[in-house]
């Protein structure tokens, strides 16, 4: 199943109720709220205050992608939003298998992000128990940035690897996403995919959710 899920970053901040209501009766499945910290990242994003107002007007499941040091630390307040899915960066987490069981203990699902330079197989031992992989097709802090290349051959590692771990994890693909690559991306054997500015700045962001959907 093609999941599609916008990333809030590339909203109009200034009519946040707006885009939040045009989400809600897309046809998207998960919103994605980037939030980051200046210091994992070099930007600063949006954080918990404004996040209590979005999960009171947004129906949909909300996907955080969680772009700072120390995410475990946050744990209670991504639970207290209501979210879906938490996913805490590989290279930010000391303890990810700790981290991961933490997340789980909440019934949240837990994803783990990679930056585009980190192998797909440093995720072999805890494969079976991620809930979903989100792979970085950009480099993590900015919207609006090229879609790299290489994450097709990333996708396409990680999908050998989940077989052969026999895991669940879906494959979510966050950064320079377009209508132009979403076909190939879920060929390659993305299930979700994350898009900021092709869905945000579109004249008919419904329109070009529903894109993402049904494209083939
Ligand atoms: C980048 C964020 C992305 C970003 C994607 O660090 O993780 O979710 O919003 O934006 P686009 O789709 O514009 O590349
Ligand atoms: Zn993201």
């Amino acid at each position: 199943m093609k999941r599609v899920a916008p990333s809030l970053l590339a909203a109009d901040f200034c009519h946040l109720h707006r885009d939040l209501v045009m989400i809600n009766e897309s046809q998207a499945d998960w919103l994605h709220l980037d939030v980051m910290d200046g210091v994992f990242v070099p930007n600063i994003s949006f954080g918990f205050p404004v996040l209590e107002h979005v999960a009171k007007v947004c129906t949909k499941p909300l996907d955080v992608h969680l772009m700072i040091v120390e995410p475990q630390k946050f744990i209670p307040e991504v639970k207290a939003l209501g979210a879906h899915v938490m996913n805490v960066h590989y290279e930010a987490c000391m303890h990810l298998d700790r981290t991961v069981h933490a997340i789980k203990q909440q019934d949240m699902l837990a994803g783990v992000t990679l930056n585009p330079h980190t192998s797909v197989s440093f995720l072999d031992d805890i494969l079976p128990e991620l809930d979903l992989v989100l792979l970085m097709s950009v480099n993590p802090g900015f919207g609006g940035q090229t879609f790299i290349e290489n994450t097709y051959r990333r996708i396409d590692q990680l999908r050998n690897l989940i077989e052969k771990r026999n895991s669940k994890a879906l494959i979510q693909v966050d950064g320079g996403v377009t209508d132009e690559n979403a076909a190939k991306l879920y060929a390659t054997g993305a299930d979700v995919l994350v898009a900021g500015s092709y869905v945000f700045k579109s004249s008919d962001p419904k329109n070009a959710i529903l894109r993402l959907k049904t494209i083939s």
